[in-house]
């Protein structure tokens, strides 16, 4: 059975609108009928009444209750049903924004050309090792919201292959700004304008992973990151892309070219 967390605003230690809420649909509960079932599941689960952004978590369906990657887990996808029922999640009010996650260029362009309701957010990968250069004037462009996730790196995670909070640029503005190399590259993606979401299993560093706003990294210092080396960390491959029963048969095709 799953375990009941305690919630600071049941406690009384803030109140629900203190807290912005995010929860995502994941990939079993594509099926319309499913969408709402899902956001109900996660607002029953976090004891409130709504949730202020529900989001599409990947462009990939699986079978209901299926576990893990495996080809026969893959289901055909209706991106147009899927959104439709995201859309009736938003019109009940138990999610007050409606998003996307992991959608490239070209799968925004395909929602946007349907959708009523515009998605509100695009959530992805970004850190100064993988700056969306291609997304990011994009959903400018788009007016959509960029909320970056893994923004120091995935440091710990197998698919991190480089650490971000060891590049050359991190640890030298580090020491110039006297911050922690993660506050740098927190810091690098809160002035593109993007939100962030670090994690951390450590309460010292969820501390001050959030204190980001009493300095400012200069112009100058800024265009260095223009040159470090891009790549993604998180590729999709060995997870959501298969030759076989994946909308996405390749890497490429999952990001529409852009790696
Ligand atoms: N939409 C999606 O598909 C998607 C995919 C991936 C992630 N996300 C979201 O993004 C959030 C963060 O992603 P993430 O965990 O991949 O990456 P991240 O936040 O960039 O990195 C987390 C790692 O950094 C370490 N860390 C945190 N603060 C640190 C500090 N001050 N100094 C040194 N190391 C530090 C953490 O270790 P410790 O725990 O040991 O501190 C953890 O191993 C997740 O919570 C998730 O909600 C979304």
């Amino acid at each position: 059975m799953r375990r009941r967390l305690a919630m600071p605003y049941k406690e009384g230690i803030l109140k629900r609108e203190d807290l912005f809420i995010t929860s995502k649909l994941w990939c079993s509960d594509h099926n319309p009928t499913d969408v709402i079932k899902a956001l109900d599941r996660s607002i029953e689960r976090l004891q409130c009444d709504y949730i202020d952004l529900y989001l599409i978590h990947w462009l990939v369906a699986f079978k209901k209750d299926a576990l893990g990657f495996a080809p026969e887990n893959f289901a055909p996808l209706d991106i147009k049903a899927t959104w439709a029922a995201m859309e009736q999640c938003y019109e009940s009010g138990k999610a007050r924004a409606i998003g996307i996650s992991n959608f490239s260029v070209e799968k925004t362009k395909d929602l946007l050309s349907h959708c009523k309701v515009r998605p509100a957010v695009n959530q992805v990968e970004c850190h100064p090792h993988w700056q969306q250069k291609k997304l990011v004037p994009y959903l400018t462009s788009e007016d959509i919201h960029f909320s970056a996730y893994s923004p120091i790196g995935s440091s710990n995670s197998s698919f991190a292959k480089i650490n971000v909070l060891q590049l050359p640029i991190i640890t030298t503005l580090a020491e110039k700004y006297q911050k922690t190399p993660s506050r740098i590259a927190l810091r690098w993606n809160v002035q593109q304008g993007h939100s962030v979401l670090p994690k951390s299993t450590h309460a010292d560093r969820l501390a001050t992973n959030i204190e980001l706003f009493d300095f400012e990294i200069s112009k100058e210092d800024l265009h260095e990151f223009d040159n470090i080396e891009q790549h993604r960390l998180l590729s999709g491959e060995g997870t959501f892309v298969n030759d076989t029963t994946s909308p996405h048969k390749t890497v490429e095709q999952l990001w529409d070219g852009d790696l």
